[in-house]
């Protein structure tokens, strides 16, 4: 697996879409030297594995947005699966399904040698307030909510976490070089918003340490998706640390 800072490819298409389809017809617009996608639950839910290998055979990396969060076993299973029988590129589970789940997570490719698949974490959902952590025994605001899980992902062995573009900046300062900042919420200045909150543009998230950017709506809703993602890539290559 390639480092990130020498990763040409950093922009990660959300295929939020509802059925194979759509997914194919708009996939062909966009080229897998270009990006990356990501399927999530509701597509997979849908359409299975199945749309998985279709998406890989027209040469496009999948990041399989799952968030496992189960027992330790189970969710050592689904990493297994997820690499050895999809063969997706990255997949993610809940920081908070604890140290010994992170650690299955993380251990159960151990034995892999070819092909190692990212395995990330998901810290403190974006949906969540302070006030919703508080009512689920919290007491920390979110964004040390959101260290510490880092923290446990990292000390468990994963690769890196999802995070918004307000917690890129502080995890990039607190987290190991290596250590994978995968951000949602991208939009050029222009672009709705939609129900993202808080977002922030492509190369300023680039600038801030983010390794790579999962970008939805102001590509797969646009006139001309290749020339939005062209957009995208121009905003994320003057911005890179180590542009090579
Ligand atoms: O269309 P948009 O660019 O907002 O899509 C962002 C994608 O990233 C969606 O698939 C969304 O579910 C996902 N995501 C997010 N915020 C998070 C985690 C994932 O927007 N905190």
């Amino acid at each position: 697996m390639k480092p990130a800072d020498k990763d040409p490819k950093r922009l990660i298409v959300a295929l939020d879409f509802v059925g194979e389809k759509e997914t194919l017809g708009f996939l062909d617009r966009l080229d897998p030297d270009n990006c990356r996608v990501k399927i999530g639950k509701e597509l997979f839910t849908a359409c299975g594995p199945a749309l998985v290998k279709k998406v890989q055979q027209r040469g496009f990396d999948i990041f399989l947005d799952l968030k496992f969060h189960d027992i330790p076993n189970t969710v050592a299973g689904a990493v297994r699966a997820a690499a050895l029988e999809l063969g997706v590129w990255m997949m993610n589970v809940h920081a908070s399904g604890g140290r010994a789940m992170l650690e299955a997570a993380a251990g159960a490719l151990s034995d892999i040698v070819c092909w190692h698949p990212h395995v990330i974490g998901v810290t403190v959902l974006t949906s969540l307030s302070d006030d919703d952590l508080a009512e689920l025994g919290v007491r920390d605001p979110a964004r040390d909510q959101v260290l510490r899980l880092a923290r446990l992902c990292d000390a468990a062995g994963l690769g890196g976490v999802v995070c918004s573009p307000a917690e890129v900046a502080l995890l990039r300062e607190n987290m190991p070089r290596g250590f994978l900042l995968v951000t949602p919420g991208i939009r050029r200045s222009g672009d709705a918003s939609g129900d993202q909150k808080r977002v922030m543009g492509p190369g300023e998230a680039i600038a801030a340490g983010a390794d790579y950017l999962v970008v939805g709506r102001p590509i797969t809703g646009a006139t001309d998706p290749q020339a939005a993602l062209a957009d995208f890539m121009s905003e994320v290559s003057g911005n890179l640390p180590n542009p090579y």
